[in-house]
């Protein structure tokens, strides 16, 4: 790699993550390591993320985590350039964590530290992996957050469109927790959905057809369970026909409202030689949801950009991407940016 390496630290939900991103000398980025520690095992019982148990498991853990960041990369702290860290949003604990871990490294070694906001590094993702030219449209979908982002430019980004209620990751999470399936609850639905009929329970398809871009999933949660109520005691058919009908809800209501978002888009860029609709978040790895979107694609003419899974969930290479970014921007520091629970881009 030349120019500066970036150490990226992760830590606003459920990972503790950590990684060393550089450029190629032809200018692409390059990931030199990518280090990931999921907790989810230690908050399956509870059916989520207990806030107390992710920072004290992200503060036992950060220490270890950035060593084999830098081993696996390679490097030692004498070669980075910069140290960046998610400070929102995302829950306060963890996020103290993360962001005083990277100041105390940066400190001493007298490096700039950058703070990155997380719905930023998803957003940049697909400039990470695929070198996509600015502006695109992003589909973020997680347990977190479900919007339409057009990316214009770093720092650049309009909201087209958010939930006005539950994220699509939580739905999918909320529904698996009421049909008693384990968490996370999108790989859970998705695997019984397989063999389902997604025909035989009526969903309700919230928003369709409506002028604005927003999404709205609790009503179709509230309708799991008062079909899952009306049906009970379940057999496990039964629960797979609902997780299919939960899942075709909700892919329906993913294109629905991107198709509106793609025309927009032709409209307001009709020169654009790459169109390019790029997805993030954990819910992209949604099979049925794919398949949606590449339809779409293909009948738009918009390319789907669909980045590998370990880097549309949450991970530090798009911390570190994002930082490094911001360092050719000529950012230096932002030791005393304090941490943003909530933060819109
Ligand atoms: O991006 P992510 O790893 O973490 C954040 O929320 O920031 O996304 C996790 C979410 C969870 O709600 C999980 O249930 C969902 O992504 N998810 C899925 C699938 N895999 C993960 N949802 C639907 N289908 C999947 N295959
Ligand atoms: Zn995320």
């Amino acid at each position: 790699p030349t120019g500066p390496l970036v150490l990226g630290i992760e830590t606003s939900c459920d990972e503790t993550a950590a990684a060393v991103v550089g450029r190629d000398a032809d200018g692409g980025a390059r990931i030199l390591s990518n280090v990931v520690l999921s907790q989810i095992d230690e908050h399956a019982a509870f059916g989520g993320v207990v806030p107390e148990i992710a920072a004290r498991a992200h503060a036992e853990a950060i220490g270890g985590i950035v060593r084999a960041a830098l081993d696996e990369a390679g490097v030692s702290l004498r070669e980075i350039g910069a140290v960046a860290a998610t400070v929102g949003p995302g829950l306060v604990g963890g996020l103290i964590v993360g962001a005083t871990a990277a100041k105390a490294i940066a400190r001493p070694l007298g490096l700039p530290f950058i703070a990155v906001n997380h719905l930023e590094g998803h957003a940049l993702t697909p400039r990470l992996t695929d070198g996509l030219a600015y502006p695109y449209l992003l589909l973020l979908v997680s347990g977190g957050h479900t919007q339409i982002l057009l990316v214009e430019g770093l720092g650049a980004y309009e909201r087209w469109g958010t939930t006005i209620d539950d994220a699509l990751g939580e739905a999918f999470d909320k529904t698996a927790k009421l049909l008693e399936l384990p968490h996370p609850g999108g790989p859970s639905v998705e695997r019984l959905a397989d063999g389902g009929d997604p025909h035989r329970f009526p969903l309700p398809r919230p928003l369709r057809g409506e002028k604005r871009l927003d999404f709205s999933f609790s009503g179709l949660k509230t309708a799991v369970r008062q079909t899952a109520e009306a049906n009970a005691p379940l057999e496990p058919q039964d629960v797979a026909d609902l997780c299919a009908a939960f899942q075709r809800a909700a892919s329906e209501s993913v294109a629905d409202r991107l198709a509106l978002a793609l025309a927009r888009f032709r409209d307001r860029f009709p020169d654009l030689a790459d169109p390019a609709l790029a997805v993030a978040g954990g819910v992209a790895a949604n099979g049925e949801i794919r398949r949606a979107l590449a339809a779409l694609s293909e009948r738009t003419g918009v390319r789907l950009v669909s980045p590998p899974h370990a880097l549309c969930t949450d991970n530090a290479a798009m911390i570190a991407y994002a930082g490094l970014e911001r360092l050719e921007a000529g950012e230096r520091d932002a030791s005393s940016a304090p941490v943003r629970p909530r933060w819109p881009l």
